[in-house]
């Protein structure tokens, strides 16, 4: 017999996450200390060519090789697609590595994940994008993020571009066995890169909120998240060696992992999709652009989501309707993302009317998995009223 119970209290859900966390400013220095764990005898580090000039590579670099023997992959471009994929696969297969370490952005730490799957799993890369069952679980993962935001840090996801297309892998072997999340190592990120990434971190913690597959331990970890990003990422902007907003960042971006490694992600990363390659957008500018309109959409619908939103972003929400309080949300995002300079509707992208009809139809064919996991489901004509309105924004 079906038991309906609608309390989410009374909801019957899984939560995991596997990851050891070390986190906070000088964790880095206990990087050798947590790597020894492993007893490796030949690492692969993989970082972006900006990283690994830094003195933070040259650190992990030394410590790697003080334990054992170090291979690098230093050519993760901000967007990996399946060429990069190709030459990773290439170097793991030729000489096996038994640890990988991910240091750098969201694209070097999904690298290192598909570095781990690719050294024991056979199959081209592409395929596990495209349903190949991943049969083995690779060699240890560790990710040092030095920017705040995606969240791969914690999470069992990777993302690649095949053909124009955004294409996720979320498998139980990518989830890293280790992070070491030192928030001093983001306080060279520019303004721009830590704007974007900073937005990315609050559209994983409302788009978990809102995924219908939410639970009490998501939803109070994406809550927390909401209220750092809120606290802290207009100051980081404007001040990068504010560490402590650099250390609100950083917790923000692993806690709305956390949170949305187990519900998914929900219409706005869908809809961003449909133009962020496009646009040559970074990820979290892109999402940003569609989240205020997403929430104001989905706010009738999902009322008590609504309001736990608005608290994290420190709303008095007193007298408003349903509706008042999903535009009440959508005005503090835009709020935030015009003192951080990202861009807030469309047109601001170049996009025109014309462009519309084709983006809902790739949003439909391509990127259904964020529809099914949002909260209100959309038609075809209410999708194109809201690119509509996202074009011509507030
Ligand atoms: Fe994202």
């Amino acid at each position: 017999m079906e038991t309906k119970i609608h309390h989410p209290l009374l909801k019957t859900y899984s939560y995991q996450v596997p990851t050891r966390i070390v986190f906070g400013l000088g964790s880095f220095e206990r990087l050798k200390d947590e790597l020894k764990r492993f007893e490796f005898k030949r690492a692969l580090l993989i970082t972006g060519k900006t990283v690994c000039k830094t003195d933070a590579c040259a650190w992990v670099r030394e410590v790697l090789s003080s334990i054992g023997g170090l291979a690098e992959f230093n050519e993760v471009p901000p967007e990996p697609d399946a060429p990069v994929l190709a030459v990773l696969t290439k170097i793991v297969r030729r000489n096996p590595p038994d640890l990988i370490v991910g240091l750098g952005g969201g694209s070097s730490l999904d690298m290192a994940k598909m570095a781990s799957l690719l050294t024991v799993n056979e199959k081209d890369p592409i395929a596990y994008f495209k349903g190949e069952p991943v049969a083995k679980k690779g060699p240890p993962i560790v990710t040092v993020p030095t920017i705040a935001g995606t969240g791969s840090e914690v999470t069992p996801i990777s993302v690649v571009v095949d053909r124009g297309l955004k294409l996720a892998l979320h498998n139980h072997h990518l989830y890293p066995a280790l992070t070491v999340i030192d928030p001093a190592l983001s306080v060279t990120a520019s303004p721009q890169a830590t704007a974007s990434a900073g937005i990315d971190a609050l559209c994983h913690a409302v788009e978990s909120i809102m995924s219908v597959d939410s639970n009490p331990i998501t939803a109070s970890l994406a809550f927390e998240a909401t209220s750092l990003v809120d606290d802290y990422l207009e100051r980081a902007y404007c001040n990068g060696e504010d560490v402590e907003a650099r250390n609100g960042l950083a917790l923000a971006s692993a806690m709305a992992g956390m949170a949305f490694a187990n519900t998914g992600l929900s219409l706005a990363h869908g809809i961003a999709y449909t133009y962020a390659t496009r646009c040559k957008l970074p990820h979290g500018a892109s999402v940003g652009v569609a989240e205020p309109y997403v929430i104001e959409f989905n706010s009738p619908s999902i009322p008590d989501k609504a309001e736990v939103i608005a608290a994290g972003l420190g709303l008095d929400t007193q007298g408003l309707s349903t509706s008042g309080v999903g535009y009440a949300i959508a005005l503090r995002m835009i709020d935030i993302m015009e003192t951080v300079g990202l861009p807030l509707s469309l047109e601001d992208l170049g996009l025109e009317e014309s462009d519309l009809e084709p983006m809902v139809g790739s949003l439909l064919k391509n990127y259904l998995r964020f529809i099914v996991k949002n909260p209100r489901k959309p038609s075809r004509e209410e999708l194109l009223k809201l690119y509509r309105t996202m074009l011509e924004g507030y």
